[in-house]
């Protein structure tokens, strides 16, 4: 008999078919989930080349489907796919979404997204799979089975906030690009990533949250002693929709040129609220050694200290004393 864990693997692959063949083959996924991947601007092979797929508007629709197929109930219960509820009643946790399968870094599938239709602000935007014996949210990236070879080719893996932001840039041809899922990013994210390459670059939504997950994110990167670089969008834009506004070409340029190391990006966005306050500069660059504190390697500081010093006209003995007193006190 197979293993319990195995099982979970295998009604998971179930519900991933059952939801692409909705969406391909049945009027209401045609009519509605793949009417909605084509507005949003997706090229067919990124649909099928991520598996995505559309959840029917019923109640059982895939529990049913499964169990009819000799899928038992039990495992369908625990990957959060089908859920009883207090009268006994079965129904699936996925309902009228389009669906994002969630691949583990070996290709198989663990989970899944699904993302409502609706405008509807009472619903919510995105339901995910829970926990399970085979989805552990903090160590999962998006995208990452259908990235790693590229990541390791290039030596640099892009990092975004969602599902629809993956899609989109893989369909802008670049293919070293994975998502955290909206989770905040996690040490094991970061760590994964460190198995591919040393560099990673983010590519966070440009709104308010956007910028403090960067911020936050970048702290994070170089206490793994990875390299970090940034890249902003114009607020109100996310990879996904930038990357549809300008087109593919200008999408990969924009990367390009708009690249910045941790420093400048965070004087970027720090200084532009602190104007010529010099309480609030000085504040700024202990912000700025703050981060350079966190990089484990002391020559690769030293590094990142010059460039602060030439950046923000201080002297660079007088950044370097204020980094050693902050490496002393973390001691
Ligand atoms: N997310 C989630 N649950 C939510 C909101 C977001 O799990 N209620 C996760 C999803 O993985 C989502 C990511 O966080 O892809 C980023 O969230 P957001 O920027 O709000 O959504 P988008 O990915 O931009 O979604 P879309 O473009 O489809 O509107
Ligand atoms: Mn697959
Ligand atoms: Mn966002
Ligand atoms: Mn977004
Ligand atoms: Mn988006």
């Amino acid at each position: 008999a197979q293993s319990a864990k195995e099982s979970l693997y295998i009604v998971s692959q179930y519900a991933a078919t059952f939801f692409v063949k909705q969406l391909w083959e049945t009027d209401e996924g045609r009519g509605i989930g793949l009417s909605y991947f084509k507005e949003r601007g997706f090229r067919e092979d990124i649909l099928k080349k991520f598996e995505v797929g559309y959840s029917p508007d019923v109640w059982d629709a895939m529990t049913q489907s499964a169990t009819n197929a000799g899928h038992k109930l039990e495992f369908l219960e625990a990957t959060g796919l089908s859920i009883k509820n207090d009268n006994g009643k079965i129904y699936d946790r996925f309902r009228g979404r389009v669906m994002f399968p969630i691949h583990n870094f070996t290709g198989r599938i663990i989970g899944f997204g699904g993302r409502t239709l609706k405008t509807d602000k009472n619903v919510p935007k995105y339901v995910n799979s829970p926990e399970s014996e085979i989805y552990h949210k903090s160590n999962v990236l998006y995208g990452l089975f259908h990235a790693k070879k590229a990541i390791r080719d290039l030596d640099n893996c892009y990092l975004a906030e969602g599902y629809a932001d993956v899609l989109s840039v893989h369909q802008a041809g670049i293919e070293n690009v994975v998502a955290s899922s909206g989770t905040s990013l996690t040490v094991e994210q970061i760590k994964l990533i460190g198995r591919f390459t040393q560099n990673i670059t983010i590519l966070f939504d440009g709104d308010a949250a956007g910028i403090k997950a960067s911020l936050r994110g970048l702290d994070m990167i170089l206490e793994e002693g990875l390299n970090v670089k940034i890249v902003s969008f114009p607020d109100g834009h996310d990879p996904d929709s930038y990357m549809h506004h300008v087109g593919a070409g200008a999408f990969k340029t924009y990367l390009e040129q708009n690249r910045k190391d941790f420093i400048l990006y965070k004087a970027n966005v720090l200084l532009k609220d602190a104007g010529n306050d010099p309480i609030k500069r000085a504040g700024i660059i202990r912000d700025i050694v703050e981060s350079i504190a966190k990089i484990p390697d002391p020559i690769k500081a030293s590094v990142f200290i010059r460039e602060c010093s030439s950046l923000l006209e201080i002297e660079e003995h007088i950044l370097l004393s204020e980094l050693n007193k902050m490496r002393s006190a973390k001691l």
